[in-house]
């Protein structure tokens, strides 16, 4: 059995799995070598070789126990005909999305466009290097995903005044954004992915009464079709203030906590197993300060099913150094 799903599965507290999110990235020099000649970031994840080789970069250096496969939660709009490009030190930027020309892609039309993503997933799961490892396959949340595609970039804090305006256009264009992550994931799991996680970036933006609408209701759509492929599925609801609330209603197998939550309430409030939480900024710090803060989790949830992450994605400016140091702290912990 996989070692991840030793925890989700069987609930086994003998031991804590670890990987972390963006652990194909920045941090690493090998990482920035290959980007540096490949300035279009969506390319790079098309580009099955060199993506497959980039999700590999962190697993030949470090003993983690899951290959996260290196690609993008936009490229789902991208898939779907809007224009997604990547400027250095702003982020995101979305073209104008057009409802008609979305509502006209059929599945043969996306999957022509992302079929390299699949492609490189095949290269990952079929490499028996990876044998004893998970492979994790991934999508945004379709409240995330609305959110890039109408605000056309990072919301920060806030979105649009006038994002709500017209309902109609919401719930038509939620509901195609579902139908294709249901695509997505589907060609993920026949390619390789034996897990699914779902990133919900942006669901700390929504009021408690709009949560049913945007976030539960199309998220548990899709944890149920995961779950009809038998494969679990985490769910990252990022900030949302109802961890319990969510879990209950979303029943995810695993949910991967932020680091501004209390672990101790999670433990409390929470009965499937958890995943992350530390703050990805304690890895700029030092060995003893990243043990203690390492430790505070793994005494919090010694008894729990627990996959030790971090509460978000790991910062580029991190030393490699202090990843290998949290892997052996996580590792001699039991
Ligand atoms: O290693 C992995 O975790 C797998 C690959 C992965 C990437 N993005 C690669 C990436 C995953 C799982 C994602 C998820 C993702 N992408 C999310 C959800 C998680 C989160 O961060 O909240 C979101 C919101 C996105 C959208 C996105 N992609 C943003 C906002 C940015 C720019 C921000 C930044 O960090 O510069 C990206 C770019 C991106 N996606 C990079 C990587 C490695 C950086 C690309 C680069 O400039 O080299």
């Amino acid at each position: 059995m996989k070692p991840l799903n030793k925890v989700i599965i069987n609930k086994d507290t003998s031991f804590n799995p670890i990987w972390i999110m963006r652990q194909a990235g920045r941090y690493l020099p090998e990482f920035r070598e290959i980007r540096k000649n490949n300035p279009n970031f969506i390319d790079l994840c098309l580009n099955d070789t060199l993506s497959s080789e980039i999700t590999l970069q962190p697993l030949k250096r470090f003993d983690f126990d899951a290959a996260i496969i290196f690609s993008d939660i936009l490229m789902l709009p991208y898939g779907l005909g809007q224009k997604v490009e990547f400027e250095k030190k702003f982020g995101p930027k979305l073209g104008e999305l057009n409802l008609n020309e979305i509502s006209n892609i059929d599945e043969i039309d996306f999957v022509e466009k992302v079929h390299r993503v699949y492609k490189a997933i095949k290269k990952v799961s079929s490499n028996p290097d990876l044998n004893d490892k998970n492979i994790i396959g991934f999508v945004g949340a379709p409240w995330t995903l609305l959110v890039y595609m109408i605000n056309q970039k990072s919301p920060k804090n806030n979105l649009k005044k006038d994002f709500f305006n017209d309902n109609f256009l919401i719930n038509r264009i939620l509901l195609i954004i579902e139908k294709f992550l249901k695509v997505h994931i589907k060609n993920q799991v026949d390619n390789g992915a034996n897990i699914i996680q779902i990133f919900d970036s942006w669901s700390g933006l929504l009021e408690e009464k709009d949560l049913p609408n945007y976030v539960y209701t199309p998220t548990l759509s899709l944890v149920n079709f995961v779950k009809s492929l038998n494969i679990p599925v985490i769910c990252f609801p990022r900030e949302i203030k109802n961890y319990k609330e969510f879990c209950d209603i979303v029943q995810p197998d695993a949910v991967n906590i932020d680091y501004n939550v209390d672990p101790k309430k999670i433990l409390k409030d929470i009965k499937i197993p958890v995943q992350g939480g530390l703050d990805p900024k304690i890895l700029l710090t030092d060995y003893e300060n990243l043990k203690k803060e390492a430790n505070k989790y793994l005494e919090i949830f010694k008894d729990h099913p627990y996959i030790f992450n971090l509460g978000h994605g790991i910062l580029p400016e991190t030393n490699p150094e202090m990843v290998e140091n949290l892997i052996k702290i996580v590792k001699d912990f039991k």
